[in-house]
């Protein structure tokens, strides 16, 4: 059986595009797959966070993961820092990691942009740490969103470098797992700029606490053209709002853009706007209430993280013990 692993940051409550690109990801791997989920607090250092918020973040990440429907008993979910492996066998993949492996990263690119002289060293080694949250583990499969490919990639060279300079085959290679109809949500407001937590306007996203009225008027009020729906998806070029809120009912109704249009083609936007909030709500009002129930609780929810520490170190020790053997660390 293949060991799934994968993280989120602790963002607060995430919203639609992260449950349709992520955590229902997660959900569904659950079936048939040891999962070990982990809510990346230490990455979330990376750059500054407030530490009056960093703890209730983790906890709001933790409560919409559980109520989306992550089986904590059956898997694992917990946050990073609680378990110290990951920290000790990323420290060896700093030093196993090239500058100019890390210098190519996109990410660190975009988000270092031209003050690269005044971001965070951690920042820069960030992906080390995420090699080191998956193969503490030994874990084989990872789903992520299209834009952590590259990541993974510079894990699978972290560990072939490591099995080479150690003369060993300790770690095993990674498999990104991309899944999903909706792997891009698109901002209600902007059909060209990703759905995000950071966009100042709270009405280019569904967060996943927010009431049904709320959603309602926000399906009502996105962006859409003046134009019809198409009958098929090649009459959504150049039209991104319509192809977003297409996508959006597509992953929802468990269907693909022809199917969505086969149904709703030649229908004006307020029809086809009350289908979609309709359908919002159905799905996400049980995940809005459920998580609330658990925020009501944050002793419940930490007990469930400490529990899942407890089990991760179980897996992770042994291995990262072996990893600092193995490059010659006296263990007295
Ligand atoms: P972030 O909070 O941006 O680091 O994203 C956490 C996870 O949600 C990652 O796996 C992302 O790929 C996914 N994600 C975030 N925003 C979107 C979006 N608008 N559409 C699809 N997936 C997203
Ligand atoms: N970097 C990932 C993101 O921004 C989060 C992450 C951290 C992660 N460690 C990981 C994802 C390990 C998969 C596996 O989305």
């Amino acid at each position: 059986m293949h060991r799934v692993f994968s993280g989120i940051q602790p963002s607060g409550v995430p919203q639609l595009g992260n449950y349709l690109g992520a955590m229902r990801n997660w959900v569904a791997l659950q079936d048939g797959h040891e999962c070990i989920y982990c809510v990346v607090d230490l990455h979330a250092l990376t750059t500054w966070q407030d530490p009056k918020q960093l703890a209730s973040q983790t906890r709001e990440m933790a409560a919409s993961l559980l109520a989306c429907g992550i089986d904590a008993k059956q898997h694992i979910l917990f946050n990073q820092s609680a378990v110290p492996a990951h920290v000790r066998l990323a420290w060896i993949f700093n030093c196993v990691a090239r500058m100019g492996w890390l210098n190519r990263m996109t990410q660190f690119k975009d988000k270092a942009g031209k003050d690269r002289e005044n971001v965070s060293t951690g920042l820069f080694v960030y992906p080390n740490l995420m090699a080191a949250d998956i193969l503490a583990y030994r874990a084989t499969r990872v789903p992520v969103g299209d834009d952590q490919r590259q990541h993974l990639e510079l894990a699978n060279d972290i560990a072939q470098k490591f099995n080479h300079d150690y003369a060993t085959e300790f770690f095993p290679a990674i498999e990104p797992v991309i899944l999903g109809v909706a792997a891009r949500v698109m901002s209600l407001r902007d059909g060209t700029k990703k759905m995000s937590k950071s966009d100042p306007s709270d009405q280019s996203r569904i967060n996943l606490t927010d009431e049904p009225e709320a959603i309602a008027l926000k399906i009502r009020r996105a962006k859409t053209d003046p134009a019809p729906l198409p009958g098929d998806p090649a009459g959504l070029e150049g039209r991104p709002e319509a192809a977003n809120l297409v996508g959006i009912y597509a992953a929802l109704a468990g269907t693909d853009l022809a199917g969505v249009l086969r149904e709703h083609g030649g229908k004006g936007f307020g029809a086809f706007k009350e289908a979609l909030a309709e359908l919002l709500i159905s799905h996400l009002s049980p995940i809005a209430e459920e998580t609330r129930r658990w925020l009501d609780d944050p002793g419940a929810i930490d007990a469930v993280l400490r529990d899942g520490a407890a089990r991760a170190a179980e897996i992770a020790d042994p291995i990262v013990d072996e990893a600092e053997r193995l490059v010659g660390l006296l263990k007295p």
